[in-house]
């Protein structure tokens, strides 16, 4: 069975990368397919702490091939510092990362794009991770002022990269003082000064080298031969650009739809498809949140979860489990089994919510809305049950859950649909529950 998949089934941050940690031991190879450096993992083991944004979490285990495919857009500076961070810290990272010559490269324009659109959109910011995914994946669409890695390396990229500069920063000089105070012209002028950008891209390139290839052509290669290969997504299912709460999303398929169009890997090999979802709902930044809980409720789960972004440390906003959500996620995602994590999160609480389907203008949805405009106006239905107070970040075994907590994860496996294979009960790898 070569292709496994894990994409997170709500708005985030449903703690990916421990799941994709714990299965990388059993895989050759594993692969993030799309989004970028706003993506922020967390792995936990032997009392150390790893954050990782466009490296796989998969690097960890040195005998496994690492690979960021064609669909992953790459800011070449938080690549190399993340890679510095973690080589300091010990980790190997040579021959077992490869890089696409096809991924597309975030430049400094992009940065300046999106902070200055994002503000601009509508009444509610997307409150977008600032880190230019938006507007690369414009260009990658538009094709004409778009850069990929493999470009880095032929004799037009500085010409390339002059008229680019050029055209973006005519462009944005119309957009700055308008739409933005943060930037002037003349700061825009030494932003996106071409012969700057030129000498530090060139730079990268060379460092980049040895890890950039054909990576599309090496996973056909892989799963032909068998090879066990773990897809590591990021964001979150609720995120997708087609199929989440448009224009709350980010900017690529982050459901299980994406993953063969950014890895290459047609569906047939993904044999598969893990959906992480938290015990309870969070999301960061604009966009409806029918759970939402702007109460002493979402105070104790932010302070309990510890629920601050990763790569922004904002503020995460916090609700009740939403099963209606999920089950969305699931279907479209082609899911098999579930993780639920930081279960022990919800331990203290008298009751526990889940949402079961939304009113929505006097009509009753038990399944997703396509318009956010509805999702904004959805009064969830809940259902209530009891919780628990005991600590459970030491179970080991399902049968030592409190009967409250077991009951809360079948009636979450009831309403949305299937199974659970995993339940985390603290952020370690070793705090993790199998279920047979
Ligand atoms: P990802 O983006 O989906 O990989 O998730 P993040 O790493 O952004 O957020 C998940 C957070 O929850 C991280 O800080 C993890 O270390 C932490 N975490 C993971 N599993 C558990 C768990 O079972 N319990 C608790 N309390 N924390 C967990
Ligand atoms: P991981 O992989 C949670 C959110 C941003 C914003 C929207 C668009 O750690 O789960 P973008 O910068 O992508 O244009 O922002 O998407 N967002 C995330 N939220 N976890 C993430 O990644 C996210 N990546 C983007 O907060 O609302
Ligand atoms: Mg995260």
């Amino acid at each position: 069975m070569p292709g496994v998949a894990v994409v997170g089934l709500q708005w985030g941050d449903e703690a990916k990368g421990k799941v994709v940690d714990i299965l990388t031991d059993q895989s050759d190879v594993v692969v993030r397919y799309q989004g970028g450096a706003n993506a922020g993992h967390t792995v936990v083991f032997g009392g150390e702490k790893y954050k990782l944004s466009l490296i796989p979490s998969g690097i960890f285990r040195s005998r496994v091939q690492s690979v960021i495919a064609g669909g992953v857009v790459i800011d070449p500076k938080s690549l190399f510092d993340e890679i510095d961070s973690l080589v300091a810290r010990g980790v190997t990272i040579d021959k077992n990362l490869m890089i696409s010559d096809r991924a597309h490269l975030i430049f400094p324009w992009h940065k300046i794009e999106d902070a200055i659109l994002d503000s601009a959109n509508r009444h509610e910011a997307i409150g977008t991770t600032m880190r230019g995914i938006g507007p690369c994946y414009q260009d990658k669409v538009g094709r004409s002022l778009a850069i990929r890695v493999g470009d880095m390396y032929k004799s037009e990229f500085n010409q390339r990269v002059e008229f680019i500069a050029d055209m973006k920063s005519r462009r944005l000089s119309g957009l700055v003082g308008d739409l933005d105070e943060k930037y002037s012209v003349s700061e825009l002028k030494t932003e996106l000064d071409a012969r700057r950008i030129i000498s530090e891209y060139t730079n990268y390139a060379e460092r980049m080298r040895q890890y950039v290839c054909d990576t599309t052509n090496y996973l056909l290669d892989a799963v032909d031969a068998d090879k066990r290969v773990l897809f590591e997504g990021a964001q979150g299912s609720l995120l997708d650009i087609d199929h989440g709460t448009f224009p709350f999303v980010t900017s690529s398929n982050s459901s299980g739809v994406g993953i063969s169009s950014g890895s290459g890997v047609p569906p047939n090999f993904i044999n598969k498809v893990f959906g992480v979802v938290k015990a309870y709902s969070t999301r960061v930044g604009g966009g409806p949140f029918p759970t939402e809980q702007d109460n002493e409720t979402g105070e104790m789960l932010r302070n309990r979860g510890n629920e601050y972004g990763t790569v922004t440390k904002r503020p995460r906003r916090c609700g009740w489990f939403d099963a209606v959500a999920v089950r969305y996620a699931a279907r479209l995602g082609g899911v098999e089994a579930i993780g639920l994590m930081l279960l022990d999160v919800l331990s203290g609480f008298d009751i526990l919510k889940i949402c079961t389907s939304y009113n929505v203008n006097g009509r009753t949805y038990d399944s997703f809305p396509s318009q956010t405009e509805d999702l904004r106006l959805a009064v969830p239905n809940y259902e209530t049950l009891p919780g628990w107070d005991e600590a459970i970040s030491d179970v080991q075994r399902y049968e030592d859950l409190p009967p409250n907590a077991k009951y809360y994860v079948q009636r979450i496996s009831e309403l949305v649909g299937k199974k659970i294979e995993l339940i985390s009960v603290g952020a370690d790898r070793e705090k993790t529950i199998h279920i047979n």
